[in-house]
């Protein structure tokens, strides 16, 4: 079977497929003026699904992705300017939770969304671990102080841990990883892309998050207690986390923040 398949009762050879694949791969050079796909796809086709979902008419489909797939955007489907900026200007880390935990479905529904975030050249390497129980997170939290203990940069965030206050998973009840075959093309970005979604995502439906940056130091330091309980896959590494749950407090303010720093040039 083709790897691109043109229906040519459809076909306006608008060139708009051509136009759009990111490589290059497709041109008007077929038959009586069709697209047709070069044989280099074979070995470049990132399986972005462009040529598809761009055509006006319906008239192409790929044999490396099914038809039926392809999801209509319809008509205004898009939050205006105004909706999204109140998103991700409101959004804000939260770091005190309520003990209730987020049904499975519904950190199910955010992931979901989240398998649309861009990723270098469409690898999509990103993986998740969810801890959906207080207690794993607040053990693995107890990991991330014992790592804490072997230097000397947070000594306030050990006493207070010692005191019962966890300043590190912040009594979250849930810890979300990004993980990534270390081979990936572009892991850390792609999980942080990811992550960022799912940030968004999750605010949109009254779920808060803060990104766990102490727990990444020690991941990324090796510390191999963590690493064993997380048991990631075998190559994979960590290279984002975020704690989630129900915000304790709402806030009533949007913080200023730096103005834009840009350079234009004409
Ligand atoms: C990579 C990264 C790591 C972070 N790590 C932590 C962390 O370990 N603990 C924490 O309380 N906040 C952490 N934060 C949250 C930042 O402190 C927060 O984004 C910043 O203060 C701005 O506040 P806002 O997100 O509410 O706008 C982290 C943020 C990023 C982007």
């Amino acid at each position: 079977m083709a790897m691109l398949s043109i229906d040519r009762t459809r076909c306006r050879k608008d060139g708009i497929c051509a136009a759009e694949c990111p490589f290059s791969l497709i041109a008007l050079t077929g038959e009586d003026g069709f697209p047709e796909i070069r044989p280099a796809a074979a070995r470049l086709c990132i399986r972005c699904g462009h040529c598809v979902a761009v055509c006006p008419h319906d008239a192409l489909s790929l044999a490396v992705m099914n038809s039926d797939d392809f999801r209509a955007i319809g008509n205004g489907a898009l939050p205006t300017l105004k909706k999204t900026g109140q998103l991700l200007t409101s959004r804000r880390s939260i770091r005190s939770y309520q003990r209730q935990t987020v049904p499975k479905g519904n950190i199910e529904e955010l992931l979901d969304v989240c398998r649309w975030a861009p990723s270098a050249k469409n690898e999509q390497p990103v993986h998740w671990l969810v801890l959906e129980s207080p207690e794993t997170v607040r053990r693995v939290a107890g990991l991330v102080v014992d790592w804490l203990r072997t230097g000397t940069t947070y000594p306030g965030i050990v006493a207070a841990w010692d005191q019962g206050q966890d300043m590190v998973l912040r009594g979250a009840p849930h810890l979300l990883v990004a993980h990534a075959h270390e081979e990936s093309l572009k892991p850390e970005t792609d999980c942080t892309i990811a992550l960022t979604c799912f940030d968004l995502a999750a605010t949109s439906c009254g779920i808060g998050t803060c990104w766990a940056g102490i727990l990444m130091s020690a991941a990324a330091a090796g510390y191999q207690p963590l690493l064993e309980a997380l048991a990631l896959p075998e190559g994979h590494r960590l290279y984002g986390a975020m704690i989630f749950g129900y915000p304790r407090f709402p806030y009533f303010k949007i913080p200023a923040r730096k103005e834009s720093r840009v350079i234009w040039r004409s």
